[in-house]
């Protein structure tokens, strides 16, 4: 089956055989050695000094990822603006409200890019009381394929004098992301996105000096104590050991590819031949490619055709599609191109589409 869902993804056989490898004792230095290894490979992802970053690794899926730099990094007197423009600005939103975070929510509609004007005046508010200390926002919003504009978001927070921190769940290994702006306190990840990882590990690449000051809200997830505990070879509980050899082999096998500009590459030339054939066929992408990820992309769906009957006619030629979220669900489909797909498993696709178009 192929996976054109936005993770988990279709795996290579070289990170599947990587799950065979020996049973491992967390507790042992063989497994702090894949700890280790893990963290310094993810840090050269994005070539990130490891005097100044730090990878944190967690059992748990992307959203334990976000909940636990929200949780930790916004200090207890902090303020944060959330930007909503899909589900996960709305989970961002979520998880201050559990915690008690202080925050606003910046609702923009989802089908249009966020108003920067807008933000920067809600982030300029004169009053101390009310001043933001941190903007949290969804770098790729997976619920329509949207790229956040990062590079002004980011602007924004050096104007405003505010840490950003960014869910790049889905982005994080295929899109660019500017550590160097002082701005960027930390992001978000997991394993089995765009590093084509399994599903079970998650981290969050950090600034030492803001986890060095972290106050963490929740136990498990406690960034702060997490980043203390791996840098002196440790860890708190048991982790998905497997997930970790997984993620280590995925890591390399990145590398020799040619890193994240390869990853870029490859997924914006498979999106780009979904969206021309899919279009030659009348079917319409949501986004234009210009504010689109390279990661995923929306379409509407085919005229008189329900999500269903389209999910399931091409789940029967050997294809997952993923729904439109929320009321979308009744108009829209999305197509990702991660993990180990060729152009060849797209030609097939576009053939299916013709297929179902001319019955
Ligand atoms: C941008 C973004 N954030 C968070 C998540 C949640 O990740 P998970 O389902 O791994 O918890 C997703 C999942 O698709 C996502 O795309």
């Amino acid at each position: 089956m192929l996976l054109l869902n936005p993770g988990p993804v279709n795996l290579t056989e070289r990170v599947r055989r990587s799950l065979l490898q020996a049973d491992l004792c967390h507790r042992e230095s063989e497994f702090y050695d894949l700890q280790d290894e893990a963290r310094t490979r993810l840090l050269a992802t994005y070539d990130l000094d490891p005097a100044q970053w730090q990878a944190v690794l967690m059992t748990a899926s992307g959203t334990a990822a976000v909940e636990s730099m929200v949780a930790a990094l916004v200090p207890e007197r902090g303020r944060v603006l959330v930007v909503e423009n899909g589900v996960y600005g709305e989970r961002i939103a979520q998880i201050c409200a559990r915690y008690g975070i202080p925050h606003e929510r910046f609702i923009g509609s989802w089908m249009v890019a966020p108003d920067l004007d807008e933000i920067a005046a809600r982030l300029a508010a004169p009053d101390a009381h009310e001043r933001f200390t941190h903007l949290a926002v969804v770098h790729h919003e997976t619920t329509t394929g949207r790229l956040n504009d990062l590079p002004a978001l980011s602007r924004l927070c050096r104007q405003g004098n505010v840490k950003l921190l960014l869910d790049g769940v889905s982005s994080f290994g295929a899109e660019a992301i500017d550590f160097s702006d002082p701005s960027l306190d930390a992001v978000a990840a997991t394993a089995n996105k765009c590093l084509h990882g399994v599903p079970g590990a998650a981290f969050v690449i950090a600034r030492r000096s803001s986890l060095a000051a972290a106050a963490s809200r929740t136990f498990y997830l406690d960034l702060g104590r997490l980043a203390t505990l791996q840098d002196q070879r440790g860890t708190p509980f048991t982790p998905a050991v497997h997930a970790y050899y997984a993620l280590v082999e995925a890591l390399k096998e990145f590398a020799e590819e040619g890193g994240r500009t390869a990853r870029h590459a490859r997924y914006a030339a498979l999106a780009s031949q979904v969206r021309t054939g899919l279009a030659k066929l009348g079917i319409r992408s949501l986004l234009p490619s210009g504010e689109s990820s390279v990661v995923l992309c929306a379409y509407h769906l085919p005229q008189g055709m329900s999500y269903s009957t389209l999910h399931d006619a091409l789940k029967t030629e050997g294809f997952v599609i993923y729904a439109g979220q929320g009321d979308l669900s009744k108009t829209l489909f999305r197509i990702s191109t991660m993990g180990n797909l060729s152009a060849q498993d797209m030609q097939r696709l576009i053939a299916c589409f013709a297929g179902l178009s001319a019955g």
